[in-house]
């Protein structure tokens, strides 16, 4: 071999390995900012991870839900409960898919994170009106077939992540609810396949 063709060979065997070091390095960044559902091996959703970084579809307050019973007014003198914010946020692919066919992918995940709504903040500078203080709990929808456990019938499932003893560490993995728990109102009065578009205004404007 010429001395000209060893370092042709040196040169594409470099570049080869630059390009396949590089693919390595791409394929570990996508499999790290993929927003798909995770499980544990008993079919628990893992804590979805920098969903803050989703898009961010409304933010409701106060918002308390009928049963289908009458909820009972507050006794006198009872203390009213105080009202929250419900941020919620769903993963980049599917509100993608959705600004495209106005229908919820497999998997979707939407995410509500809630918040106490504020009134005093230490400086004092705040005359009125409420903002988002301390962090009070997690829900997790997630639209995923085959489901990963045998707790519902439907592709939506619904996980809890709030940590009562403090709500600003969620738990690393939560256990989907029965469909009498959380689904048959979400498919019932939700106005989009089990989600809230009604109350969501990046989503809702997408389908006038
Ligand atoms: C009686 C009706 C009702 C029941 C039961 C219910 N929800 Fe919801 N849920 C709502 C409404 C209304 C919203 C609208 C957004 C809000 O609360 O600000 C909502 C929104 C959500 C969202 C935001 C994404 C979406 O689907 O729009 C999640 C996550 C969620 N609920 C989880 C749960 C979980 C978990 C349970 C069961 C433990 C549950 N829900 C039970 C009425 C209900």
């Amino acid at each position: 071999m010429s001395k000209q063709n060893k370092l042709l060979r040196g040169a594409s065997i470099f570049a080869g390995l630059t390009i396949l070091a590089f693919a390595a390095l791409v394929g570990r960044v996508e499999s790290q900012t993929s927003t798909a559902p995770q499980y544990t091996s008993g079919g628990d959703l893992l804590l979805p991870v920098d969903f803050e970084k989703w898009v961010f579809v409304g933010s409701n307050l106060g918002l308390g839900y009928r049963q289908g019973v009458a909820v009972a007014p507050p006794a006198q003198g009872a203390r009213v409960p105080q009202q929250q914010f419900h941020n919620v946020y769903i993963n980049p692919e599917a509100y993608a898919h959705f600004r495209a066919t106005r229908e919820f992918p497999v998997p979707t995940i939407l995410v509500m994170a809630k918040f106490v709504a504020a009134d005093k903040e230490p400086r004092g500078i705040v005359a009125t009106g409420v903002f988002n203080g301390d962090p009070t709990g997690l829900e997790v929808a997630v639209k995923n077939l085959p489901r990963h456990d045998a707790k519902g019938t439907t592709a939506w499932a619904y996980y809890d992540f709030t940590n009562a003893a403090d709500p600003s560490k969620p738990p690393a993995s939560a256990s989907p609810f029965p469909d009498e728990a959380c689904q048959n109102c979400h498919r019932e009065h939700a106005s989009r396949d089990n989600v809230w578009v009604q109350f969501y205004p990046t989503l809702r404007n997408l389908i006038r």
